[in-house]
């Protein structure tokens, strides 16, 4: 099957073996057909955290299902669940005009409702595990059935459970708890120019569909559109280091944005706990920018003209050419400031 257009870099590449199933309860029978047998399928969402490198050589599995329930009993807090193949940000909008608050600040994340807890999809200030109360996930390796509530999918910065034992579960479904808007849900207004964007609409009294508008307004300006230019949002994560370190670069480079990092509550296995010293991101943005990335272009692979963090495919860029580019600047980054970029993108085909 061709998978150009099921991954937002519009890289060219190939399925030998890709199955959409709409209900996952059908997810064994699939399971039971797919080639090659012994390997770990690959589940395809909307393409838009994934470099194809080569084409890929596990199967593919695409959940088409899109059921929304919201489990309303007029209390303040309502459960929505919602299954992995919903569009991520029509689900956002749907919660929003359900008067249903949380989801504001992500919205237009691009991609589908079973990959966000899957990397804990964060904009603006908020994390999406702060509205995740339960996940459903099928293993494979033991035909069972899960439902992880929120503190077992030790969730962190981009990672989760899931994340970290890659191709062990296929989420299928996402339940979320959400706050009616009216009823005491506070908006998260002071990152990122999320005020002086209201503002600049004439709002002082922002309702929670007024800060998406914002949220929305904000990423068309700053972030290319994958559908006109083929990118997967951030290609690197913020690095988070140790105190110390982030205090001795901001020394040296009084600009560099260093945000402390408050402590996750360490789950049972103790991820999310900060060491000793406390730990900071950086900005990988500007570090890449300070190198003189923003803009540059080699062939069809690029870094975006409007943000840093930004790879991009300008036409017929192939997966080893924006991975060559990717890895180029992660090299100058580390050259020069001592710290290692990791990518957030999934990549298939290649390692980094
Ligand atoms: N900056 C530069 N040069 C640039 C762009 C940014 O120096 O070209 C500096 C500026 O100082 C700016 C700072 O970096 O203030 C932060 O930039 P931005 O607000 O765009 O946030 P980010 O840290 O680069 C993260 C997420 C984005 C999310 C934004 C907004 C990661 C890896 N990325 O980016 O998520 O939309 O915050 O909350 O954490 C994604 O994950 O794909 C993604 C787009």
């Amino acid at each position: 099957a061709p998978l150009q257009a099921r991954n937002s870099f519009a890289v060219p590449a190939r399925a030998a073996w890709l199955a959409e199933v709409g209900d996952a309860r059908r997810l064994p029978e699939a399971l039971a057909r797919m080639e090659p047998a012994d390997r770990a399928p690959l589940v395809l969402g909307g393409g838009s955290n994934l470099l194809l490198v080569d084409d890929p050589a596990m199967p593919m599995i695409a959940l088409t299902g899109q059921q929304v329930d919201f489990n309303d009993t007029g209390d303040a807090r309502v459960q929505v669940r919602a299954d992995a193949g919903a569009h991520w940000h029509d689900f956002v909008m749907r919660t929003l005009a359900h008067g249903l608050g949380g989801l504001e600040n992500l919205a237009l994340i691009p991609g589908t409702v079973g990959a966000a807890p899957i990397q804990n999809i964060g904009a603006y200030g908020v994390e999406v595990r702060e509205y995740i109360h339960a996940v459903e996930a099928y293993e494979p390796a033991s035909g069972q059935t899960h439902r992880f509530d929120a503190n077992a999918c030790a969730f962190a910065y981009r990672d989760s459970r899931f994340k970290r034992e890659r191709d062990r579960y296929i989420v299928t479904a996402v339940e979320f708890e959400l706050l009616r808007a009216d009823a005491g849900h506070s908006l998260k207004l002071d990152y990122a120019g999320i005020g002086d964007e209201l503002a600049a609409m004439g709002i002082d009294a922002p309702t929670a569909s007024d800060v998406a508008d914002a949220v929305i307004a904000i990423r068309r300006r700053k972030l290319p559109d994958p559908a006109v230019i083929g990118n997967a949002g951030s290609f690197f994560k913020n690095p988070i280091v140790a105190a110390d370190l982030a205090e001795a670069l901001r020394r040296e480079h009084p600009r560099l944005p260093v945000y402390p990092l408050a402590p996750f509550p360490a789950d049972a296995a103790g991820h999310g706990e900060a060491p000793h010293g406390g730990l900071c991101k950086l900005s990988a943005a500007w570090l890449i920018d300070a190198c003189g990335w923003k803009g540059h272009r080699d062939g069809d692979a690029g870094i975006a003209a409007s943000h840093a963090l930004v790879l991009v495919n300008h036409g017929s860029a192939s997966g080893a050419q924006l991975l060559d580019l990717a890895r180029r600047v992660a090299g100058s980054v580390s050259e020069r400031f001592g710290v290692a970029l990791e990518p957030e993108p999934r990549i298939v085909g290649a390692s980094w």
